[in-house]
């Protein structure tokens, strides 16, 4: 559905993004995670054809993002809501919405009905008639959503679509992308700083910087991090115990006050061992945790290089 293939572009002297490739499936959510100056809104850009790439080669739904032709379709069959939501501030909320689904060639019947059932989704159909000047910054960002989705589009671009919301609201936009790939198999591309929105909704994630660092399932990529470790609390941490621990010739082992963290790479077979071994050496086993790593590591590990 969304093809692209050393896609770059660059601003004068800089490469803003640099030989991306990557495939979003049918239906399928993905997740465009990177650091402010990332070039995720640029790729966005372009992948919507407002601007131009500079090489590399881009398809979305089979056209071409540098055909003239194709471009027209691309822009009829995609739906976006850009980093500054961009809406008419003289116009009422759902004067605006009239206007873009218009725009879309969208009928009658169906862009009233749209209007009122995203107005009331985004809770904003009270505040029909008001002018969008004086709306609030989420409000606008909730009318800019219900713009999105107006002509009900197969593929969804949203660029950071929580990031001036309430958690409620920002809730609701997060169930509602769910909602909208179960009920109507959209395709949809996030970008977002936002880690946890990530893996709550997508499918498939993209780390990128300029680069794409890394991409696959959230699960996927936070087993890539490290594998699993066993943290397990004991009343006091003898020199027993560590000599005990220390002829079981472990991966890696951290001794923090009464915890001890242990590198595993097969828990279920592991951990008796290790329980066992720290009992007979006289310890008295508190807790037995496991710690697994965090989509958050994946992301520090790719963008800043940490381990
Ligand atoms: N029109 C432009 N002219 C010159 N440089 C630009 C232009 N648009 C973007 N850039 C540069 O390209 C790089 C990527 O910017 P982009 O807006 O794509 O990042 P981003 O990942 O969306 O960041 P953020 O998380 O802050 O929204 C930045 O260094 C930015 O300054
Ligand atoms: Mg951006």
């Amino acid at each position: 559905m969304i093809v692209t293939k050393n896609l770059t572009r660059k601003f004068g002297d800089l490469t803003a993004v640099d030989g991306i490739t990557l495939e979003v499936k049918d239906g399928e959510i993905f997740g465009f995670l990177g650091p402010n100056g990332a070039g995720k809104t640029t790729t966005m850009r372009m992948l919507c054809c407002l601007i131009s790439k500079t090489s590399g080669e881009a398809q979305i739904a089979g056209y071409d993002i540098d055909d003239p032709e194709d471009s027209l379709k691309i822009r009829k069959i995609i739906g976006l809501l850009p980093e500054n939501v961009g809406l008419y501030n003289d116009l009422s909320a759902y004067d605006n919405l009239d206007f873009y689904g218009k725009l879309y060639e969208c009928p009658e019947t169906q862009r009233k009905e749209n209007i009122r059932h995203f107005l009331e989704l985004m809770d904003l159909w009270d505040k029909r008639k008001v002018n969008v000047g004086s709306f609030s910054k989420g409000m606008k960002q909730k009318l800019a959503i219900a713009r999105a989705l107006i002509h009900d589009p197969q593929i969804l671009f949203l660029d950071e679509p929580t990031a001036n919301l309430d958690p409620e609201a920002a809730k609701k936009v997060r169930d509602f992308i769910l909602q909208l790939k179960k009920e109507k198999n959209t395709t949809i591309f996030l970008n977002t700083h936002n880690l946890d929105e990530a893996q709550r909704v997508c499918d498939k994630i993209g780390i990128f910087n300029t680069h794409l660092l890394a991409s696959g399932t959230p699960e996927e990529l936070e087993e890539s991090v490290w594998g699993e470790k066993t943290i397990i609390q004991v009343e006091t941490v003898s020199e027993g115990i560590i000599e005990a621990l220390n002829k079981l010739s472990l991966l890696n082992m951290v001794v923090d006050n009464n915890k001890i963290t242990i590198d595993v790479s097969n828990g279920e077979e592991e951990n008796p061992i290790i329980v066992n071994a720290i009992i007979e050496a006289g310890g008295k086993v508190q807790y037995v945790n496991r710690l697994s790593p965090t989509l958050e590591d994946a992301y520090l590990k790719f963008v800043r290089g940490l381990d």
